[in-house]
């Protein structure tokens, strides 16, 4: 393949070094799915304390004599098929706890630890490091905001950028005295720029300066122009529609694949998907005769997990059963263990992180929920889709791109993949939920829509493409 351009992703998050969610997935699969169509990615992101044991086997590129009070060093290295550059600044990174918080909560420097990150970006990206020079810097989310700012301020760089936002709940809030301690530019601080609500967003910095703007579905493009869901920034994007975008997120299919799964299947031979059924029923110690549904999720607001108590009762009557896999929001864990408390036998929930019984979940769920109140792109109703694991989900975001409908006519048309529900409360997902024990019941079509689900594509290929003519259109 001809290399058609260089790109530096700046990030705070990629897999497999570090995850807090849905971004780290696709900061790690772009390089590969950019690969593939001529554009060579390298991903530089903090070396947080776990990361630094990798700095050994890596080639110092970068030197900062004063990265916003200390020493900052870039190293490179090759992480799983990933050009990664990670970014060591141990007053900033070497740290007890997330890469956001500690034990005591948000770190109370993180508009500053991500500057830095943002600033190393940028000066990178302009001067170019050991031969290499990127035609475009790729910010993704708040923590990589300042990059295209710090990049605009500096004067012509022959880089073009892109901020990507993944969630826009986060917008990187700093106050307006922290202008000088950013390196942020006085003469900026107007509302037209940095000015936020009285302070300064890394977010909206990178959404003023940055070349094109890009999240990660058409819908929720067109949703974050409107109060709803802008959570205040719908003005400053609504501002530049011109250069806004939706370019889906794709899937790992290598890595999400019913055919390596413990028993593995197929959409032409679905036998095993009912041995991993019954091997995770047992494992739960569930007894579930009509659908299994499973949902896989951080435990926030954002995801409608408010929604299930007052709903999975009745879909428990109905002969339905619930696998929950999740943390965060402590009342919200509360509310799901309450479920499990009442509804032992039907409903199960794990409190935690675990990717390999993420992976036996929708091995052997008949549903995976995804009740989400807003949701840039979503992944978990992905994974189903591809595992035959019908998605229930809400009309919002890259739910509502993904997921066709079981309506009377798509089912007749043999498209409908999944069931989607409008408006996002209990009253419309309690409608879904019996909608799932009535599609269930009927086993023909129920089989149908496996196969229509399990047909969709969900790889990278698309979405590579689509921002390979995204970076053509925009390098200098
Ligand atoms: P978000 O980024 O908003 O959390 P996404 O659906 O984009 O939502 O991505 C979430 C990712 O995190 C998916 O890969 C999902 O499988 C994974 N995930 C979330 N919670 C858990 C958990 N408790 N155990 C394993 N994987 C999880
Ligand atoms: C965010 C969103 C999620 C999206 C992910 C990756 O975490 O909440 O919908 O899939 O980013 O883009």
């Amino acid at each position: 393949m001809q290399l058609r351009g260089r790109v530096l992703s700046v990030a705070s998050e990629c897999v497999p070094l570090i995850k807090t969610g849905g971004l780290a997935d696709v900061v790690g699969a772009l390089p590969a799915a950019l690969a593939a169509v001529g554009w060579e990615m390298r991903v530089l992101m903090p070396a947080y304390r776990a990361l630094r044991v990798r700095l050994a086997g890596m080639t110092e590129v970068w030197f900062e004599a004063d990265l916003f009070g200390g020493e900052g060093r870039v190293f490179a290295g090759e992480v799983a098929g990933i050009s990664v550059l990670l970014l060591d600044a141990p007053h900033l990174y070497d740290r007890e706890g997330g890469p956001y918080s500690g034990p005591g909560g948000d770190w109370p420097d993180n508009a500053r630890r991500f500057a830095a990150l943002s600033w190393v970006g940028a000066r990178m990206a302009r001067e170019g490091f050991g031969g290499w020079k990127p035609d475009v810097l790729h910010a993704h989310d708040w923590q990589a905001g300042f990059a295209p700012a710090y990049l605009a301020f500096g004067g012509a760089a022959g880089v073009a950028s892109v901020l990507t936002i993944h969630n826009i709940a986060f917008q990187g809030w700093a106050p307006a005295s922290a202008l000088m301690d950013l390196r942020l530019p006085f003469q900026q601080f107007h509302p037209d720029v940095l000015e936020y609500y009285g302070g300064l967003s890394s977010l909206k910095a990178g959404l003023v300066t940055a070349d094109r703007i890009t999240t990660v579905s058409p819908s929720y493009a067109a949703e974050l122009m409107r109060p709803e869901f802008g959570m205040g920034l719908q003005g400053v994007i609504a501002a530049r529609a011109g250069v806004v975008s939706g370019i889906l997120n794709g899937v790992d299919t290598g890595v999400w694949s019913p055919e390596a799964e413990p028993v593995p299947y197929s959409v032409t031979a679905m036998k095993g998907k009912a041995a991993n059924r019954a091997e995770i029923c047992a494992e739960f110690g569930l007894d579930v005769p009509g659908p299994l549904a499973i949902l896989v999720s951080r435990l926030t607001d954002q995801k409608g997990i408010d929604l299930l108590a007052g709903t999975i009762p009745d879909f428990i009557a109905g002969g339905g059963g619930l696998i929950v896999l999740g943390s965060g929001d402590p009342a919200l864990e509360g509310a799901v263990l309450g479920l499990q408390a009442r509804h032992g036998g039907r409903v199960a929930v794990r409190i935690g992180y675990d990717e390999a019984l993420s992976h036996r979940l929708f091995a052997g769920g008949d549903a995976v929920l995804v009740p989400s109140r807003f949701e840039p792109c979503g992944l978990t109703q992905m994974y189903g889709l591809r595992y035959g694991t019908v998605p229930v989900v809400s009309a919002v975001g890259g739910l509502a791109d993904t997921v066709i409908h079981a309506s009377p006519a798509a089912l007749a048309a043999k498209v409908a993949t999944g069931i989607v529900f409008h408006p996002v409360d209990g009253v419309a997902l309690g409608q879904a939920l019996r909608g799932l024990l009535a599609l269930y019941a009927d086993r023909a079509t129920w089989a149908q829509v496996q196969k229509n689900a399990m047909r969709q594509a969900v790889g990278w290929e698309a979405s590579a493409a689509a921002y390979a003519a995204l970076y053509e259109g925009i390098a200098r």
